[in-house]
């Protein structure tokens, strides 16, 4: 018996992957299935680290067979010690010939809900805390996380600083109104002032850490955030969550052109390396959720965006066959069938629109000469619609106190914000990338809410 690893350490994954055979191996995992065959039982264990589970091949007359392994269940937690060897049937490269079975907890089929059918994402997420132990979702939350890795690998290779932006914030960025109040009053206390509350003065969860993000990014040059953020916005949609979690690279020195430049080769990256990194769990999406999920993801790679103006995506909405229910006029902010017809079926890839009409974008976003539209910039995504907002910044004091005080904000409230326009300004831009829609858009997941372990949402604050 040969054994060059240390096996107690390595997970499913890194035995498949190390090619190792016969040695002597410890796995630990749950229980996906049991099947008895003539004179043996086949156990599949998964331990979340790949889609893939380890056979274990006991044969019946194994010691106290009847004591360790009749009872096992789907869902019972296992540690099997014994040999890897190869193995003779179909489906997998390699199995475990057991020495030792430990049973750590059994899971009791009356009850357990994931037996072997297939069930409902629906039904599945009033168990979230059992589906992560689902071929979907493990599927999703690994994929996730191959994003996130890759999203902080892109910004570092690039020199950019990550900086932490606060969670509890007093100043509404997106001026959408649409703010959870944080308060240490509970139901019954009287609370006739803000300055009684815990802050003095009304606070919230952020919505956007950008106002912070561009702070650091007049000091760092290029920076970028990656946090939770919430927005009580009442949007009962598939692409809406109260808590989501968004990176906003905030970039000094920049226009609209060069943070597109970023946004696009941001995007880009993402896919390449969860096209390379998941490939296992890629295909299974593929095959069970969507079969346009590779098509889909090789086109993100691959193709160059288109990039228009909101006026011309007014002018092709316009001049299309397609009746939508929202009628379509310049001005108008675009709705969730505009965006899907450009990107779906008008460019059949993302499309970044830019240059939009004043009236519907934030306070902070630069004005262009025409005093018509602002340097913002939204990329739509096929499937998903939009899934980047961002903007250049107006950088010029003057402009900038006239738009807060248009726009009814209390210019008091952001003096610290004006500071930055009279020390030291100069052009900047970013974007914010909603990071469960990516990871929605990478997967082909028809739900927001599947692709977060915990959503949150209007009436749901579960687990
Ligand atoms: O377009 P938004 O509102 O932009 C900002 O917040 C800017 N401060 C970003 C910046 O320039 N630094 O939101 C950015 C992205 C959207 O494109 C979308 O992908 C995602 O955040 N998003 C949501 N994702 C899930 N649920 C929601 N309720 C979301 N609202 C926005
Ligand atoms: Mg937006």
């Amino acid at each position: 018996m040969t054994s060059h690893l240390p096996q107690h350490q390595l997970s499913i994954k890194q035995i498949l992957q190390s090619g190792a055979i016969s040695t002597q191996i410890t796995v630990k995992g749950w229980l996906r299935t049991k099947r008895e065959g003539k004179g043996v039982t086949f156990l599949e264990l998964n331990d979340g680290s790949c889609l893939q589970g380890l056979q274990v091949v006991v044969p019946t007359d194994f010691p106290d067979y009847e004591v360790l392994v009749k009872p096992l269940t789907t869902g019972a937690s296992l540690e099997i010690e014994g040999e890897l060897v190869a193995s003779l049937g179909k489906g997998q490269r390699v199995e475990v010939q057991p020495q030792r079975i430990m049973v750590w907890g059994l899971a009791d089929p009356a009850s357990y809900p994931l037996q072997k059918k297939r069930h409902s994402f629906e039904f599945l997420r009033t168990i979230a805390h059992l589906r992560p132990r689902t071929n979907t979702f493990g599927a999703v939350f690994r994929v996730r996380n191959a994003c996130a890795y890759a999203i902080h690998n892109f910004f570092q290779e690039r020199g950019f600083i990550w900086v932490h932006t606060p969670i509890i914030t007093a100043s509404d960025c997106e001026g959408a109104g649409e703010m959870f109040t944080v308060t240490s009053k509970h139901r019954g206390q009287l609370l006739s002032d803000f300055q009684e509350d815990f802050f003095g003065r009304q606070a919230y969860l952020t919505v956007s850490g950008q106002l912070e993000a561009e702070i650091m990014a007049m000091a760092f040059s290029k920076v970028y955030t990656f946090g939770p953020t919430f927005r009580a916005e009442n949007s009962n949609t598939s692409r809406h969550l109260a808590e989501f979690w968004m990176i906003e690279p905030e970039m000094a020195f920049c226009d609209l052109e060069g943070n597109a430049d970023l946004a696009e080769a941001f995007l880009k990256y993402i896919f390449g390396y969860v096209l390379e990194h998941c490939a296992e769990d890629m295909q299974f999406f593929q095959e069970r959720i969507n079969d346009q999920t590779l098509a889909n993801a090789d086109k993100i790679v691959s193709l160059e965006f288109a990039r228009i103006s909101y006026s011309e995506a007014i002018k092709i909405l316009q001049n299309g066959d397609r009746t939508f229910e929202f009628p379509v006029q310049w001005g108008m902010d675009l709705q969730s069938e505009h965006e899907r017809y450009l990107a779906e079926v008008y460019f059949q890839k993302p499309v970044i629109v830019m240059d939009y009409p004043i009236g519907i974008k934030a306070f902070y976003m630069r004005v262009n000469d025409d005093q018509q539209t602002v340097r913002a910039m939204d990329i739509l995504a096929p499937g998903i619609g939009e899934i980047i907002g961002g903007s250049q910044r107006e950088e010029r004091l003057e402009v900038l106190t006239q738009r807060i005080q248009a726009m009814g904000l209390n210019l008091e409230d952001y003096w610290w914000y004006l500071d930055l326009r009279r020390y030291g300004t100069v052009p900047h831009a970013g974007f914010g990338l909603g990071f469960e829609r990516l990871v929605q858009f990478i997967t082909g997941m028809g739900n927001i809410r599947d692709v977060i372990p915990f959503p949150r949402f209007p009436q749901g604050v579960d687990f």
